[in-house]
């Protein structure tokens, strides 16, 4: 038999972002895999110089604080450095357990499971509960990590347009047509531009059409709620969603990621879910500083955190808008009142332009991080900026400052910038 003449590897030559990233590294603007020399605190030390943070994830600034840190050495010194095996097998500690039973109180429900990363509690979960025959319909601005679970489970797929609630129901309308299960899936607050579901509206027409309903709050457990139990709680919800999934990975300030939910499905994930079942468990380390954060997070001083890190949020959102840059506008809420998450973007439409912002905020010594498509629809670049509670006011403002103070020389040379109201 004649073998092929087509080498496999070579797509990894000359795919069409090969010319980009030789480009940019060339010009020395590549805004990815930057290095990070010190522990992830509002000001960092990033490849010999201090820069302001303005480009993680650890919305409370627990990664480094001591009880958080202790609890990870506590869990390292009782149980070692690795479990060498899976939940179901020997990678299951009472820190495990413990961890599941806080978080299924925390959220209201009746059980929760632990998932090595919140990639895996996406992908283990859609890809289980799913199967071929059932719809799920997702929003167009879902983590990836949603849709490699939905593509996995070879149900049918049936997307609508970012928080459209008039595509959402015309989604449903043909999905009640494939005759199958309907599961509906969203972000609670989408990860680029760190806009909110609008839950109640999708609950109702979930319930109009029988489906499930799935809710991933990596970005909003641990933020938004009184409790901080996420955008299902600030937005008086929680009795409708079905499935509510987080992270370790932000607020909780270390890794991993869970899925609450009922009883009955979340047993289900335990002795089905293959990415629980076919992957290393968590290391001790990532589950004490886990139940640490969260043990922090549901007493007064969490609630404290959670509202500095929203006051922080508005003051940088506020302040870039004054300084003429564009900023979404709070997110309205039942009830009258409006938020903005710790997810400040700043719109800047041209990809080439956003990598050059990038650079010269970076020189400027603030770090943001930078969303192009396909993270992003095609002309929607943006400078994805977020907070911590533990910034204090004077570092936002030294970053308005450079974002200030760029502005100018920037737009000499590579033209204007979207201002407010572009969003
Ligand atoms: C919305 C959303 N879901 C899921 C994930 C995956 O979580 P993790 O980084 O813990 O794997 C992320 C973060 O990357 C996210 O932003």
């Amino acid at each position: 038999m004649a073998g092929t003449q087509i080498d496999v590897f070579a797509k990894v030559r000359g795919h069409e972002r090969a010319e980009q990233l030789r480009a940019a590294r060339e010009a020395d603007v590549l805004p990815y895999f930057r290095v990070l020399e010190g522990p992830a605190r509002p000001v960092v030390e990033m490849e010999g110089a201090e820069r302001i943070m303005l480009g993680s994830n650890n919305y409370l600034g627990l990664t480094g604080d001591e009880r958080v840190m202790q609890g990870a050495r506590d869990a390292l010194d009782r149980y070692g450095t690795g479990l060498t095996g899976s939940r179901l097998l020997n990678g299951t500690t009472p820190l495990h357990l413990e961890l599941e039973a806080e978080i299924a109180q925390w959220m209201g429900t009746d059980d929760a499971i632990v998932f090595t990363t919140g990639h895996q509690a996406n992908v283990g979960t859609l890809g289980t509960i799913l199967a071929p025959g059932d719809t799920v319909v997702a929003d167009s601005g879902d983590h990836a990590s949603i849709l490699d679970g939905c593509l996995l489970s070879r149900s049918k797929l049936r997307p609508f347009r970012h928080n459209r609630m008039d595509k959402l129901e015309r989604t449903l309308e043909k999905a009640a047509g494939d005759n199958g299960g309907i599961l509906v899936v969203v972000d609670g607050v989408f990860s680029m531009e760190g806009d909110v579901a609008p839950l109640p509206a999708i609950c109702e027409l979930c319930e109009r059409f029988g489906a499930r309903l799935m809710v991933d709050e990596a970005h909003a457990a641990g933020v938004l709620g009184a409790r901080g139990a996420g955008t299902a709680e600030l937005l008086g919800v929680e009795e409708r969603v079905d499935l509510r999934m987080g992270t370790f990975s932000k607020s909780l300030a270390s890794c991993g990621g869970f899925i609450a939910g009922s009883a009955e499905v979340v047993e289900f994930l335990r002795i089905q879910s293959r990415a629980f079942l076919f992957t290393a468990s968590s290391v001790p380390a990532a589950v004490g500083a886990a139940l640490a954060a969260l043990r922090i997070i549901r007493t007064d001083e969490g609630r404290e955190l959670m509202a500095r890190v929203l006051e922080n949020a508005r003051y940088l959102r506020d302040g870039l808008e004054e300084r003429g840059f564009a900023v979404g506008a709070p997110q309205p809420l039942p009830g009258g009142d409006a938020v903005v998450t710790p997810i400040v973007p700043v719109l800047v439409g041209d990809d080439w332009k956003a990598v050059f912002l990038w650079r010269a905020l970076y020189d400027a010594g603030v770090f943001v991080n930078t969303a192009l498509h396909p993270a992003v629809p095609p002309g929607g670049a943006l400078l994805r900026t977020s907070v911590m509670a533990t910034h204090d006011r004077a570092t936002l403002d030294r970053a308005l400052a450079a974002f200030a103070s760029v502005k100018d020389a920037f737009e000499a040379e590579h033209g204007t910038l979207p201002g407010p109201g572009a969003h």
